[in-house]
């Protein structure tokens, strides 16, 4: 079997080193992965934006699966490519995509399907957003409606960061076409929770559930960031709270998504907050999270690329998903700077890891026989263990022993979720 995986971060890193546990897949390309994902992977130079390239390598090198794990390929039609010149693909297809590659396409079909979420308002026109504004509540939440990197959505506190937001994204279009059109939303409060799924559009699986840990710095302050760290299980994730999302939002989603004539197939990632009225959802995203997956997949005991094939193939009803019962914690090692300006090209020396241990590596390049740091997010340094503050001890000893002087990572991950273990 030659497998293909799309995309070249942590994410991916921790799909491939997942997949390799199935002794069936003699190859596994990655497009284009990077200098750490070449140590799993063989690294290909095809940027996951390349539809066109993409399919085309698929169809030379007759891959037998592909895994499309990133955002944009996504939306743009990455599995619809794959599936034209015969290649099976775990991932959505464009027309299902867009419930994350459109946040005014998802909050309508929430509002349709009666699925829990914040109050919002849709807005084409500036001065009618802005004059919206002029009475509006706040804090207020603003949202491109298109995919930002991440960096659309800004919780403004005053009426004046509202509108600033808004001007950035209809009149400098900051985030390009993205921003376009937005959403205003009702501000929420409340503990926050991601919980991945494998769904097939007939049967849903929720993964083991996550918590992410967005801000910079310690104590959730400074910037917000693609993820510092993340943490598994999610504690204020009860058995309850798990029974009550299935059955109001969840498999209400699948279904939506089926009326709609858009079938979800792929992971369905919800990331929700658990308001005093209920779980509700802040947004959808079509594909695994980065870097909820580098927790959650370490503890997933079933082969992965059994269920992927699965539900690829509309048979996740006929297999058993398991996940272990201990927990896990990733540290993130970003660079110095990170996220507003960093510099790159810095050489990391990585230790020697046991089982239940994963450096992930989300930027670096490989020159010669030296590995170096590349992007803003460089390493997921992960442990599993059989509970969270051993798994978290585990993993900042790890970090610790990682060679990069231009890395900083902050030291509280998980620190919150023990409190709330320690309250319950
Ligand atoms: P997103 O990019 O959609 O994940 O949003 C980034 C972050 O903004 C979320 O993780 C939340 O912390 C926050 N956020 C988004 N929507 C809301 C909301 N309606 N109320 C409060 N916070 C929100
Ligand atoms: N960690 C959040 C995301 O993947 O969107």
């Amino acid at each position: 079997m030659k497998v293909m995986v799309v995309g070249g971060g942590g994410r991916e890193h921790a799909i491939i080193k997942k997949l390799k546990e199935n002794k069936g897949i003699e190859e596994i390309f990655a497009l284009p992965g990077n200098g750490g994902i070449a140590a799993d992977a063989t690294c290909v130079d095809i940027g996951a934006k390349d539809i066109e390239g993409i399919a085309a390598f698929a169809k030379e090198n007759k891959i037998d699966f592909a895994v499309v794990a990133p955002d944009d390929p996504l939306v743009l039609g990455a599995v619809d490519a794959l599936e034209e010149v015969g290649v099976p693909c775990f991932g959505p297809e464009k027309k299902a995509a867009i419930i994350e590659g459109s946040k005014i396409f998802a909050k309508n079909l929430m509002k349709k399907y009666g699925i829990p979420t914040a109050e919002y308002e849709v807005f084409e026109d500036m001065g009618a957003a802005l004059a919206y504004l002029d009475t509006a509540p706040v804090p207020t939440v603003v949202k491109a409606d298109g995919l930002a990197l991440g960096k659309g959505v800004v919780v403004a506190q005053t009426r004046e960061e509202a509108k600033n937001a808004v001007k950035e994204m209809m009149q400098d279009r900051k985030f390009g076409e993205s921003g376009a059109k937005i959403v205003i939303e009702e501000f929420l409060t409340g503990p926050e929770v991601s919980v991945l799924s494998f769904t097939d559009g007939k049967t849903l699986v929720p993964m083991v559930s996550s918590m992410d840990h967005k801000r910079a710095h310690d104590d959730d302050k400074g910037p917000n960031t693609g993820g510092m760290g993340t943490v598994a299980p999610n504690p204020y994730y009860t058995k309850e709270i798990a029974d009550e999302c299935m059955k109001t939002i969840f498999l209400p989603t699948m279904h939506a998504m089926n009326a709609e004539n858009r079938t979800f197939k792929g992971c369905l990632y919800f990331g929700l907050m658990l308001t005093p009225k209920g779980p509700k959802v802040i947004e959808y995203n079509c594909r695994f999270g980065d870097p909820e997956t580098q927790v959650v997949l370490p503890l997933l005991k079933t082969d992965l690329f059994t269920v992927m094939q699965a539900v690829s193939q509309g048979r996740l009803g006929e297999i058993e998903v398991e996940f272990s019962k201990g927990c896990a914690c990733c540290v993130v090692i970003a660079s110095k700077g990170y996220p507003v300006s960093y510099q790159s090209g810095y050489e990391m020396v990585l230790p020697e890891t046991e089982e239940g241990e994963y450096i992930l590596v989300a930027g670096a390049k490989r020159e010669g026989d030296k590995l170096l740091s590349a992007g803003g997010r460089v390493l997921g340094v992960t442990a599993t263990a059989d509970t969270l503050q051993e798994a978290i001890g585990r993993a900042y000893a790890l970090a610790k022993q990682v060679k990069f002087e231009n890395g900083f990572m902050r030291g509280d991950i998980g620190r919150r979720a023990l409190q709330a273990y320690e309250k319950k």
